[in-house]
């Protein structure tokens, strides 16, 4: 039943006890069958004892044996494979229910909002998905070595729950960062970290609104945020952006007493533009007069490739009434989902208590990973690296459009962020145009996807961060072969 092979590099215990444990899975060791002792076992094998003790006293404890002293060593009648398995349940006649199915109104909603967002293009990495970092260059090696690192050092206390607020050493190390680089004034304990923007989001709608509350989105603005306000029941109020960024006076007159307003102030999504000074004011003078909340999303600030990237609005709104919300999505990697809530001081504990509500707080050991990360200084040598090659993909994506699509695609560089608008020619689809590169493999979102209301010239929202140059010369080749087949 046992054969040992002494040339293998599998020990010998590790032999015997897979072979063991085996035979009596697929039945060949019967339930109440006796085991030879172990020194009967050790001399028939030509084994020490000790092996067999090991092995016998492991499969006990995986529950494969049971034995008393002087009485012997049986196999137990109850495998701890049969705890595992139910017992298929039957179904009844009529148990199956043709009947339409009450869920809330509003889940329907949000699934219109997010129909755009299919996995096919949600979960894609290919070009030119806009809301990807450089995947290919982020440190795995560095980050693997800090999470063996990070589990050496910690204790079997320290995995019980957790701070619902967020590690301690992350705050801390976010907040300093948030300090020297966003001017935003903050100190660790306002500091809730989630699980990205995104959950951000849903924790301040939970938190601040009443179903049927009005909340300016920027209009185009950002489609899954506007699932998060849906889901507490806001009422959404579309606000044109211009240049300038968001037309507080259009927000004034639509819903002058609305409750909230969510902006990208840094880098406006999808269109990219900054909001100048005096529209921040007009907005901070509004969320002051009314009593209303401004969620900065402060996404993709980091990327600025000309000059320094204004300071946040946080920063400069002195009657607390803005959330600051950023991500490392953008910096580092979407998969990590990390992301963070600056609050108002009164407003920590309701935050940090609705956050453990909804799921506790985040893994332990990613946070104390980004935290070591963030304070030996990776995170600021990282986005350095990362400013400058998402120039240069920037430079490959506007100079492959040039040489491929001249007339088709109208595309200038831009200062900062991650993706560019390629305007089509007016009276164009661009749609069909989104549709038609997915046939040629290439992921991009129409910007018309990105409007409530407004009317926008049809245009591809081309992301470029995530692809190498050779990648994205290939994917405009097939880009112009899909555009040529539609427009
Ligand atoms: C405007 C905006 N905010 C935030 C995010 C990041 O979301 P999360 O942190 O949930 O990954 C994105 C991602 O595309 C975005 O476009």
């Amino acid at each position: 039943m046992v054969r040992l092979d002494r040339t293998a590099d599998l020990s010998l215990s590790r032999q015997l006890l897979d072979s063991l444990r085996e035979a009596i899975l697929t039945g060949r060791l019967q339930p109440g069958t006796r085991f030879p002792s172990t020194r009967v076992l050790s001399s028939e094998l030509g084994i020490s004892r000790n092996i067999a003790l090991s092995v016998f006293k492991q499969l006990t404890s995986e529950g494969y044996l049971h034995g008393r002293v002087g009485s012997g060593t049986y196999v137990r009648e109850d495998l701890p494979e049969n705890f595992l398995i139910a017992s298929r349940p039957t179904r009844g006649p009529g148990s199956i229910t043709h009947a339409p199915r009450r869920v809330a109104s509003q889940a329907r909603a949000i699934v219109d909002s997010m129909s755009a967002y299919t996995d096919s293009i949600m979960n894609s990495s290919r070009p030119f998905h806009g809301g990807l970092p450089a995947l290919d260059a982020f440190p795995y090696q560095l980050w693997m070595r800090l999470t063996a690192q990070v589990w050496r050092r910690l204790r079997p206390r320290d995995f019980a729950y957790g701070d619902s607020q967020g590690y301690r050493p992350l705050r801390e190390a976010i907040s300093e960062y948030l300090e020297a680089n966003r001017g935003v004034r903050c100190t660790a304990d306002q500091i809730i970290v989630v699980s990205g923007s995104q959950q951000g989001l849903d924790l301040a709608a939970r938190v601040l609104l009443n179903p049927g509350d009005a909340v300016w989105v920027e209009d185009p603005g950002y489609i899954i945020a506007r699932a998060a306000l849906l889901n507490a029941g806001a009422r959404l109020v579309p606000v044109p952006v211009d240049a300038e960024g968001l037309r507080v006076e259009i927000g004034l007159a639509r819903a002058p007493r609305a409750r909230m307003a969510l902006v990208t102030p840094s880098h406006q999504l999808p269109l990219g533009m900054i909001m100048t000074l005096p529209r921040r004011m007009a907005l901070l003078d509004w969320s002051r007069r009314v009593g209303a909340w401004v969620i900065e999303d402060d996404y993709n600030s980091e990327f600025r490739y000309g000059g320094p990237p204004l300071p946040s609005l946080q920063g400069v709104d002195v009657t607390q009434r803005v959330i600051y919300m950023g991500t490392f999505s953008k910096t580092l990697l979407p998969a990590l989902r990390i992301g963070y809530l600056v609050v108002p001081p009164d407003l920590i504990r309701l935050f940090s208590v609705a956050r453990r509500a909804l799921d506790l707080h985040r893994p332990l050991v990613e946070q104390a990973v980004l935290a070591e990360f963030i304070s030996e200084g990776h995170y600021a040598r990282h986005l350095r690296r990362m400013r400058l090659l998402y120039e240069q993909r920037q430079r490959a994506l506007v100079s492959a459009i040039s040489d491929e699509l001249k007339g088709i695609i109208e595309i200038a560089p831009a200062g900062a962020g991650m993706h560019l608008i390629g305007w089509l020619p007016p009276g164009s689809n661009d749609r069909e145009a989104a549709e038609c590169a997915l046939q040629h493999d290439c992921v991009m979102r129409p910007l018309s996807w990105f409007s409530l209301e407004c009317r926008l010239r049809p245009a591809l929202v081309l992301g470029y961060a995530a692809f190498s140059e050779r990648e994205i010369a290939n994917g405009v080749r097939r880009l112009a072969r899909a555009l040529h087949e539609t427009i």
